[in-house]
């Protein structure tokens, strides 16, 4: 075999070690020494001044007027979606991970799926429009891999039918919209700081408003819903951020632009790299937005030679860990089937179902990783017809 033949025909792996997908940059042990011994001395675990300070760092870097800290954006959207007091459908993606649906269903909603625009992955608005019922009182759009929703239609759209507007922004941190960090739109953005975004806090998420009531709410609902009284206001979660996560959110919020100017320039390299590779498409995302490219997704349509899954099988072998995110998509997933309408028509996300594939993507990612990344995509491009017929032979 030559050293350009695939390493599932023979050929030797691009890596010789698993390429993880995901490879968190974490601050050095030195620079939080000083405050994880305060935090040792002071026995301030919990509810301590490292939160209020993450806080309004973030509400600051956001632009918003409150930044509440809590456990996750799972239950950073549960707490949200209580604190408005929401009832009845609320129209959202099936295009996304799991997560945007349970918080929902955890607040007693029922989720109406909407259909996405096959170029962004996000919430298609026309599609929205139509899946919206009597019983509607919200929208929950994400932004999907890091791409900011189609945020202006969205707030028109809103506006008109008298409807609350979430965004679902785990993967926010880093994504900007017209030049400014995505945040201040809609009532409320709600951000994940799990190891495999930008910002971490190990586990964690934000809640970001400039709905003053709302932010108070969301205080009470993440613990217990209590307001201080020991009356429950409402039914909340104990969802606080532990003192340690809010050095670590801190530490991290000083590395995010390096974070995503890092992976968008690592996206734009793989994408000069692939231009004369058929039958790929790369998320578009509008030049007048940033992505935070939380996920770098790739669509493998049929001009490429080879299915989506069977090019994961040729990553795998070349040592490139993937990902096919959504597949299957939330209304396709046990759990979620029963809330699929008659009249939803969700054709673009059963094909991004199908095609999506995310590839490796780091805030550090070097140029020659990237460049190899590249490369086994077009070596395995170029075996295709090889790779399919073994494939026939043994599936
Ligand atoms: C779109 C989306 N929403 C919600 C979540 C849940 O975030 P967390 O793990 O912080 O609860 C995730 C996780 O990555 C996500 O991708």
């Amino acid at each position: 075999m030559t050293s350009s033949s695939p390493a599932i025909l023979g050929g030797t792996p691009t890596f010789p070690q698993k390429l993880f997908i995901v490879r968190p940059v974490l601050p050095q042990l030195s620079d939080l020494q000083p405050d994880v011994a305060r935090i040792l001395e002071t026995g301030m675990v919990t509810k301590g001044d490292y939160l209020a300070r993450f806080e309004s760092a973030i509400a600051g870097h956001l632009g918003v007027k409150h930044a509440i800290a809590v456990s996750s954006c799972t239950s950073g959207l549960m707490i949200v979606h209580k604190a408005m007091n929401l009832t009845g459908s609320v129209v959202v993606p099936s295009f996304t991970f799991m997560a945007t649906i349970s918080s929902l269903v955890w607040a007693g909603l029922n989720p109406i799926y909407a259909d996405v625009d096959p170029r962004t992955t996000n919430l298609d608005v026309a599609s929205a429009e139509a899946a919206i019922d009597a019983d509607t009182t919200a929208i929950v759009a994400v932004h999907n891999f890091g791409a900011p929703a189609n945020i202006a239609a969205l707030e028109a759209l809103a506006k008109k039918r008298g409807l609350k507007l979430i965004f679902d922004a785990a993967h926010g941190f880093g994504a900007k919209y017209g030049g400014v960090p995505v945040g201040g739109q809609g009532d409320a953005h709600v951000y994940s700081l799990s190891p495999t975004k930008l910002l971490i806090a190990g586990e964690g998420g934000i809640v970001a408003t400039n709905d003053d009531s709302l932010a108070a709410r969301v205080r009470i609902g993440r613990e217990y819903g209590n307001s201080g009284a020991y009356d429950t206001a409402f039914p909340g979660l104990n969802a606080r951020m532990p003192e340690f996560s809010a050095i670590l959110g801190t530490a991290s919020l000083a590395n995010l632009e390096n974070a995503a100017a890092c992976r968008n320039s690592a996206v734009s390299r793989l994408k000069e790299r692939l231009a004369n590779v058929r039958g790929i498409e790369f998320q578009y995302v509008p030049s007048t937005d940033r992505s935070s490219y939380k996920d770098l997704s790739l669509v493998i349509g049929p001009e490429f030679g080879m299915t989506r899954d069977e090019l994961a099988r040729a990553l795998d072998a070349e040592n490139i860990d993937t990902r096919k995110y959504y597949d299957p998509p939330a209304h396709r997933q046990t759990a979620y089937r029963q809330f699929v309408r008659s009249s939803s028509s969700l054709a673009n996300t059963d094909m991004l179902a199908a095609r999506s594939l995310s590839l490796p993507i780091w805030s550090h990612m070097p140029d020659d990783v990237i460049d190899a990344i590249g490369g086994a995509i077009e070596k395995v491009q170029h075996s295709a017809s090889a790779i399919q017929q073994r494939t026939t032979r043994n599936p």
